[in-house]
């Protein structure tokens, strides 16, 4: 444009000058296209100037703005969405399957906030919607961003899409000043049909079921798209807030319904688990009319102080809970049984089926759990299927249980090939050939070849770059898969992806020339290998896979070791499993004995302490942010003991590692304070001798305030 510099030309006086310019200029323009519906750009010189600024950015990271461009709302890059980080994380649910998991929740909750069984509970219960969440954000009443839920912590900015939403206002009336609603963008039946139609006849793929069809509508680069979609928007929690909507859950939601946004009309308030109950019957006989899908029942804690009380476990909170529909079931014929081989090198049998419809979606293949499943046992050693094992050849019951992989419940004897032969489970790996081995107590066989066996190499490669661990953008299972057979750009171990770009002039060469690659898509892929070599320590805990250690695991050591160092330390001194490192493992919240074991056999067997010292030389690895800094108890270990008159036990332990401390089951020299109540017996006695802070449980809450 007229007068506009070449980046590269630019100092820092005008750099700053210019990206305050260009701040401006894209706020207008946003305004304008976001809220007056007309805008005063073309998408083409928006992108432009987007990417001006990003350069400038790049070339002057310590002049980037705080209302920084592209930082903020913005239109979907050429090549996807901008990333948006969640004010307030988004949780899922955890699951109840019967009505006795959904009294044990509410025992639970009782219990957690110490309420007497006479005491009253109020709860709400409502439809699960089966479609795709959606955070809403608006400031003074307009709708400035919306975004998916992404992993929780971050979701892809779909503004543009969501303003094309007939049910999402784009702007409220007496709203709180800062508002995120929370809520699930879903199809009804009969647009779903329609839109089924015209895929169909325009020569495209039909969608699977209206939760496909809703997530690739809302998820599309072009607005007019989705647009052309109608999808649909229901309203049931909220984010950031200026001022709380009410005091209950319903009255909020009521709050929600006044401002403009559909609320379900099926969400009840119950006083009791014979309510709760009755309603989900309810709505389960309506759940054929409804017009659109839903796979249970949530409730949730009606009393929103009690919500906050309640709080969360590490991805889904203590006050609510999915109440699911029982599993959708078909019949079809096994037609095979194939053994795949996970990183852990555990032996999965899978099932590969002629191809049947369970509840909307194909399924082609499910999975056989392990030998004793196939035999007809459970994980317990629990007979169910008497004398009904499964064969190829069979015809079996299919089920599928909300998003989960489909199952095999059954085989039907008397549609059973006479030539039939019972399945021999191999002992052997079909990967690379190593024994495959069942340890006692174990249902799972296991490949012995360790990072010699290609299966569970690629496997863990695959779990290292995926998304909650170092999630590389250009190097997922794919391409993993390839580079791992390619003998000059190999990838065989996680340190490799970080030597790629040093390759040889002809491997770089080759793979600038790969199909479907040029000089580009290589550049691309190296600048965000690059960008991960600065990895923060959840993620990097996580990705090394180690067995029973998943992603919320991998954040609670590392919110409990805070460095990598003082992680590594301790799994390095826990070597023979006793000792005071030893104890400390086992004192974290969520670590058991069997974790334990498997995070110390991880940095003793020679191969894989080696391929972690290989990794760390090109890693550097940001410490866990304790959760809440400020707090006067971040970072402080402490010990309850006796009883607690004001809070349950499990509440006290919630809150205090909410702010930040460590909860332990025992005393020693590491720990910082002990809360002793009455009743308090040999802890406390410690605590005196050690000379350690105790505090009854009034001055306690004083320090917390
Ligand atoms: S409440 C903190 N209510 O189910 C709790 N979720 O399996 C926030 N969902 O991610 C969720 N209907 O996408 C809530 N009435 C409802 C829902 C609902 C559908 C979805 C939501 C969530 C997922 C968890």
């Amino acid at each position: 444009m007229a007068g506009e510099q070449p980046v590269e030309n630019l100092d820092a006086a005008a750099a700053r000058v210019e990206l305050k310019r260009l701040a401006d200029l894209l706020g207008q323009a946003n305004r304008a296209y976001h809220t007056e519906d007309s805008p005063i750009m073309d998408d083409a010189e928006y992108d432009r100037l987007r990417r001006r600024n990003s350069a400038i950015e790049a070339r002057f990271p310590q002049l980037k703005r705080a209302d920084s461009p592209s930082e903020s709302i913005g239109a979907p890059l050429a090549d996807g969405f901008v990333k948006v980080t969640h004010s307030q994380r988004m949780m899922s649910l955890g699951n109840a399957f019967s009505d006795e998991d959904v009294a044990e929740f509410v025992d639970r909750v009782r219990r957690f906030l110490g309420l007497p069984a006479e005491a009253g509970l109020q709860f709400t219960a409502e439809p699960k919607i089966d479609g795709l969440s959606l955070s809403l954000r608006y400031e003074n009443g307009q709708l400035l961003q919306a975004a998916t839920r992404g992993d929780g912590t971050t979701g892809e900015d779909v503004t543009k899409n969501a303003l094309t939403i007939k049910d999402i206002p784009h702007f409220l009336h007496n709203a709180p000043e800062i508002l995120e609603v929370r809520g699930e963008v879903y199809m009804l039946h009969r647009d779903f049909d329609a839109l089924n139609k015209r895929q169909m006849e325009a020569g495209e793929k039909p969608f699977a079921n209206p939760r496909n069809a809703a997530a690739g509508s809302l998820r599309q680069l072009d607005p007019e798209i989705t647009r052309s979609r109608p999808l649909r928007f229901f309203a049931y929690a909220w984010g950031d807030l200026s001022e709380p909507l009410g005091e209950t859950q319903i009255s909020a939601l009521n709050h929600l319904e006044l401002l403009g946004f559909s609320v379900n009309a099926l969400t009840r308030s119950c006083a009791s688990l014979a309510q709760m109950l009755a309603h989900y019957r309810d709505i389960e006989s309506r759940r054929a009319i409804l017009g659109y899908d839903i796979d249970g029942v949530v409730y949730k804690v009606d009393d929103l102080r009690l919500q906050t009380r309640l709080g969360f476990r590490s991805t889904t909170p203590r006050w609510a809970i999915a109440h699911k529909f029982p599993a959708k079931i078909a019949h079809t014929r096994l037609e095979d049984i194939e053994v795949q081989v996970g990183r852990t090198g555990a032996l999965s049998p899978v099932a590969r089926l002629l191809p049947v419809t369970v509840g909307g979606v194909v399924v082609s293949n499910a999975t056989l759990h392990n030998e004793d499943y196939i035999a007809g046992y459970d994980s317990t050693g629990q007979t169910i299927r008497e004398g009904r094992d499964i064969r190829k050849g069979d015809w079996v019951e299919v089920y599928r249980a909300g998003d989960v992989i489909p199952k095999i419940r059954d085989v039907d004897l008397t549609r059973r090939p006479a030539d039939s032969t019972p399945y021999v489970f191999p002992t052997t790996c079909p990967e690379c050939g190593s024994d495959a081995v069942r340890e006692p107590g174990d249902s799972v066989r296991r490949c012995t070849g360790g990072l010699s066996c290609p299966a569970q190499s690629i496997e863990k490669l695959k779990h290292f770059v995926s998304r909650g661990a170092f999630d590389i953008e250009g190097l997922g299972a794919k391409q993993i898969e390839a580079f791992y057979h390619d003998d000059t750009l190999s990838i065989r171990e996680p340190a490799d992806i970080f030597t790629l770009e040093q390759r040889d002039a002809a491997s770089l060469t080759k793979l600038k020339n790969r199909d479907g690659w040029g000089e580009k898509s290589a550049d691309n892929l190296f600048a965000a290998i690059r960008a991960r070599r600065k990895i923060p320590l959840p993620r990097l805990i996580y990705a090394l896979g180690i067995r029973h250690v998943g992603e919320s695991s991998a954040q609670v050591l590392a919110n409990h070791f805070g460095t990598w160092t003082a992680f590594q330390s301790c799994l390095i001194e826990a070597k023979n499993e006793t000792g005071p490192a030893w104890d400390e493992l086992l004192s974290i919240d969520g670590v058991g004995p069997v974790m334990a074991s498997a995070l110390v056999a991880a940095f003793h067997q020679d191969a894989s302490r080696a391929l972690i010292n290989r990794l760390l030389r090109h890693l550097e690895v940001k410490d866990a942010e304790p959760t809440a800094q400020d707090s006067p108890i971040a970072g402080k270990t402490i010990v309850f003991t006796g009883t607690l008159e004001q809070m349950t036990r499990a509440e006290a332990k919630a809150r205090a590692e909410s702010l930040g401390a460590k909860v332990s089951g025992s005393v020693s020299a590491r720990t910082d304070i002990v809360v002793a109540g009455p009743g308090a017996g040999s802890k406390a006695k410690k605590a005196k001798t050690l000379g350690l802070t105790v505090l009854n449980e009034v001055e306690w809450l004083e320090l917390i305030g």
